[in-house]
């Protein structure tokens, strides 16, 4: 992989800042009244959903807790799924009981939250729902029941806001759009 260039790199923006700004903000204000008074975690899918989970905790006016998982669906400086999901990192806590939110980036394939959903609901929470910032359905392999969704976005390789190509790009404070020939398809 070249040394990434973020001006030079990206081809357009897709979502700018105050976009994702304002989506954050509503899905907030959606989630503080449907989870009121309920025991509420949001389950970071690291690394991607990173910043969203940021901002969208911070947009939320209830109690809640957080914990992090880190799952890993594509290898490296590739584009392809691999079907492939392996577990980094766990949750530090029991989910027993609780009503649990997967925080999420981007569902593509769908691969990633269709093994995440089975193995969360093994652990016995009280409800399981999925909130993702961007959902990109023209790739999708496995359908996923998506409760909370930011974009409906065209398949198209995005990058910033946490979503990485070959880990970089990920502090882009907007969504953009990765000229091809950056991941050798120009
Ligand atoms: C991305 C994203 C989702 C997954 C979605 O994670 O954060 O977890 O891919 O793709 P899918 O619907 O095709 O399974 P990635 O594995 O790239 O790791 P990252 O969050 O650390 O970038």
């Amino acid at each position: 992989m070249r040394t990434p260039n973020h001006a030079a790199d990206v081809a357009e923006v897709l979502l700018a800042e105050d976009a994702i700004r304002a989506k954050v903000a509503e899905l907030g204000a959606r989630l503080s009244a449907d989870y009121a008074g309920k025991p509420l975690v949001l389950v970071s899918v690291m690394k991607g959903s990173l910043p969203f989970m940021a901002d969208l905790m911070r947009a939320m006016t209830i109690p809640l807790q957080i914990d992090l998982m880190e799952v890993s669906s594509y290898g490296g400086a590739t584009t392809e799924t691999s079907g492939l999901v392996r577990i980094l990192k766990d949750l530090s806590a029991s989910i027993e009981g609780k009503d649990v939110l997967i925080v999420e980036d981007i569902i593509d394939t769908g691969l990633t939250l269709n093994y995440l959903v089975r193995y969360l609901r093994g652990k016995n929470p009280a409800s399981l729902r999925i909130c993702t910032l961007l959902d990109k359905p023209a790739r999708r392999i496995v359908e996923i029941p998506i409760d909370y969704r930011g974009f409906q976005i065209p398949d198209r390789f995005v990058v910033g806001y946490g979503l990485d190509y070959g880990e970089h790009y990920r502090n882009l404070p907007y969504i953009g759009v990765l000229k091809p020939e950056v991941y050798g398809a120009g």
